[in-house]
């Protein structure tokens, strides 16, 4: 494993702030849009339904190519519109190659990875950004891993800054055509042993369509994964929010889940947790988390491991 200089260590205090300030308006917008849902749907039953819900979630019902010529010239990094390629592209620019992991670093995540997904296995990085996980996990023994994004300026960052890394792949297309969570026919069926996520899914919850784009980004990982691959989804959402999206029809996954609080996170029992991370937590014929279960960190991270069973 690499230990940050000092110079990275800034970094990461730096962006950590950063992402506290990006949780919050990616749960706000994923939240607003479900209140938005309901609304509407009273609106359609009074016969009130208009063109645009305009704020917060970005939603609007303009057709696709009025709203795609919106999107490309409005200012979208003051939008915070994550399901944008245009928003993060800019944002890698903004952030010039610095490295940052969302929500977890491999190193809380190892012990997770290493027992659902063996060393020698085929690896996809879905919405990799310019997190070190890949590059840890190459470093703890993983020899093939495949990186995308749809921002075409942190896949150029990769291939010139980790070309020196054989294990590391990437693909860039051309630069107005990205590789896309929701559409990656450039791969064959079954090609992967497992595909990982961290925080993509949950970028495309903030999005155009996001039910939608969700539902086609597990089709599209189901796809490519071989019988008994593993889907590891790390995520912020709870149960209630991503297990109807992985049980969409045609997908039939063993669903294993474990929580783990944020990495600052200060327990009240002083430091000693109250149960083991590693314990999976069980899930209700719903696909609920048990009415008795208590988060010890209320913004804790959700890691959902989805074998791919037989249909
Ligand atoms: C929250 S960041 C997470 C980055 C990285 N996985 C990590 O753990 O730090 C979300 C990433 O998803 C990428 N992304 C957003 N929508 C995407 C899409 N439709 N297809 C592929 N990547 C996408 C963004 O460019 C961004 O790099």
């Amino acid at each position: 494993m690499q230990i940050p200089d000092g110079r990275q260590m800034i970094d990461y205090i730096l962006q950590d702030k950063l992402l506290r300030n990006d949780l919050q308006i990616l749960k706000r917008k994923e939240k607003n849009f479900h209140l938005k849902k309901i609304k509407r749907k009273k609106l359609m039953a009074t016969g009130l339904d208009g063109w645009c819900l305009s704020g917060f979630g970005e939603k609007s019902f303009e057709p696709k190519g009025v709203r795609r010529q919106m999107m490309k010239y409005s200012s979208l990094c003051s939008s915070y519109d994550y399901g944008n390629a245009e928003y993060w592209n800019t944002r890698y620019l903004e952030e010039a190659g610095a490295s940052f992991d969302w929500y977890q670093r491999y190193s809380a995540l190892r012990p997770f990875v290493r027992k659902f997904v063996p060393s020698s296995s085929r690896i996809l990085m879905v919405g990799c950004g310019n997190a070190l996980m890949s590059e840890d996990m190459v470093n703890d023994g993983y020899v093939d891993i495949m990186n995308i994004d749809i921002s075409s300026v942190v896949i150029d960052i990769l291939i010139k800054s980790r070309a020196h890394i054989p294990q590391l792949k990437c693909i860039l297309l051309s630069n107005d055509m990205q590789m896309d969570v929701r559409n990656m026919s450039f791969f064959l069926d079954e090609t992967f042993d497992s595909v990982i996520d961290k925080g993509t899914l949950d970028s495309l919850m903030c999005g155009t369509d996001d039910p939608f784009s969700a539902s086609q980004m597990i089709y599209e990982v189901n796809r490519l994964l071989k019988p008994g691959g593993i889907f590891m989804l790390i995520t912020y959402g709870d149960p209630s929010v991503r297990i109807h999206h992985l049980n969409q029809p045609g997908c039939c996954w063993k669903i294993t889940l474990y929580i783990i609080p944020r990495p600052d996170f200060k327990s009240a029992v002083g430091g000693s947790s109250l149960r083991s991370v590693m314990e999976p937590v069980p899930l209700t014929e719903n696909g609920l988390l048990p009415p008795e279960y208590v988060l010890e960190d209320p913004e804790s991270h959700y890691i959902y491991f989805c074998k791919k069973m037989e249909g």
